[in-house]
């Protein structure tokens, strides 16, 4: 379905309709040549070299463990990863972060928690297949007028900064007639809707998947933080490995670079453990456009042939897929970032946080250097971190998956110690 046989199956069915009125017809809801039109469109902003500046996500981190209490009094780690990553996407994209953790501005929280509650119905909406229109349609087109009002006033500024900086522009070159004149045309912004304005006049496409990247960017990444400290306040051996890594590396002040960072190898298997058993994107839909067969998953065994008529909605799970012991072996269920020792040249099509093929998550080298730098920043600042929720896992599965309850923790910062 991602690869060989991708052009058998359809997003846009499974996707466009129970999302339409929030996220309209960008990258996550489109398929042939307007789907191809948004990647192209997309891509440029996720090359190396252009994934946001990690200047830009440090005062993020910051706040956030300004959120943390210091003195080991339980936090719901899950809901400031969820307001963290708010922030940091939306600075990426309208280079007007909502900062939703430092800010009590009423407009910015309105627009965050309605996006939240539209996610949760859009996840209930796709969960029901076909029968999608039965499900609050009213509601979340209420919601999407919120979301679409502050979106656009977001794109509305940029195009108001890039109008000023051309008359500017207009003004300099009659004044300044040398070639370096106007090296910081067009924009002097280095965010994603400053940019896209100068490559598109149709302002639908540019919220449109403005829209895409905050849905596919923002739950996915906070819930994969948020479940990694889950795991690591549950076993204090990992988070013990984890800070002996850091800190020989780092120390306990020095900001880290990025790329330095993501080669930390047994960090870099915690991550990848996490995404193992709890991919955001545990449960994915198409349908097919067709009458095709699968080479497997029919018959008595499920080793045979399987048809799959035209019309069929068919959902693969990444959950199932990454718990197959054949894969990971006999204790697939139980977290183990050492598994990875011997894992380190799966194939793709036996672990899938990203997805695969041509519709490969866009965003994978953005959200791996920003959960990377900030959960370095986390292991430099607190010396300890507790779980202090008495509830099993329970999953949340909106759009993404997260855990129901939140994920409740002590921290102790490494300050308190001394
Ligand atoms: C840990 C974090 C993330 C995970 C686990 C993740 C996972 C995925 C997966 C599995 C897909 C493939 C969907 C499919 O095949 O149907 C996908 C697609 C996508 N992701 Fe991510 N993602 C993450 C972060 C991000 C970020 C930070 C962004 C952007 C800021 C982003 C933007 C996108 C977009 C736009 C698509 C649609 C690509 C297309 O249809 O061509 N993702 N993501």
């Amino acid at each position: 379905m991602h690869q060989s046989q991708f052009k058998d199956f359809n997003v846009s069915a499974s996707r466009y309709g129970p999302m339409k009125e929030v996220l309209g017809q960008g990258i996550f809801t489109t398929e042939g040549h307007a789907w191809k039109l948004n990647r192209g469109l997309l891509r440029p902003y996720f090359s190396k070299g252009h994934v946001l500046s990690i200047d830009k996500v440090e005062h993020h981190v910051d706040n956030l463990i300004a959120q943390i209490p210091k003195d080991a009094s339980p936090v719901n780690f899950q809901k400031l990863a969820f307001d963290f990553t708010m922030d940091v996407i939306t600075e990426f994209l309208f280079g007007r972060s909502v900062n939703t953790l430092s800010s009590t501005d009423p407009a910015l929280q309105k627009f965050a928690d309605t996006l939240d509650s539209a996610e949760d119905l859009m996840g209930q909406r796709a969960r029901c297949g076909f029968f999608y229109p039965l499900v609050k349609t009213r509601s979340l087109k209420k919601k999407a007028k919120v979301i679409h009002e502050f979106v656009d006033s977001c794109i509305q500024d940029a195009a108001t900064a890039l109008a000023e900086n051309n008359l500017a522009k207009n003004h300099d070159s009659k004044r300044d007639t040398t070639e370096n004149a106007t090296d910081n045309f067009p924009t002097q912004r280095e965010d994603v809707v400053s940019d896209l304005l100068t490559r598109t006049s149709d302002f639908k496409q540019i919220r449109d998947n403005l829209m895409a990247l905050i849905i596919a960017g923002r739950d996915t990444s906070a819930a994969s933080m948020s479940m990694f400290f889950y795991e690591v306040s549950r076993q204090p051996a990992i988070w013990d490995k984890l800070q002996q890594e850091v800190i020989s590396n780092f120390g306990t002040e020095n900001r880290p670079d990025v790329s330095e960072a993501r080669r930390l190898k047994y960090l870099r298997q915690v991550y990848d453990e996490t995404l193992r058993m709890y991919p955001p994107l545990a449960w994915n839909p198409r349908v097919a456009v067709d009458d095709i067969c699968l080479p497997t998953g029919g018959g008595p065994t499920g080793d045979e042939p399987l048809l799959v008529r035209k019309g069929t909605l068919v959902a693969f799970s990444a959950w199932a897929l990454h718990r197959d012991k054949e894969t990971f072996g006999p204790d697939a269920e139980t977290f183990v970032p050492e598994r990875w020792d011997k894992l380190s040249g799966l194939d793709w099509s036996h672990f899938i946080p990203f997805g695969g093929g041509p519709r490969r998550c866009i965003g994978q080298e953005f959200a791996l250097n920003v959960a990377t730098f900030t959960i370095v920043r986390l292991l430099q600042k607190f010396s300890g971190v507790k779980n202090v929720d008495p509830t099993p896992f329970q999953e949340d599965l909106g759009i993404t998956l997260a855990s129901e309850h939140g994920v409740h923790l002590a921290f102790t910062s490494r300050e308190d110690r001394k």
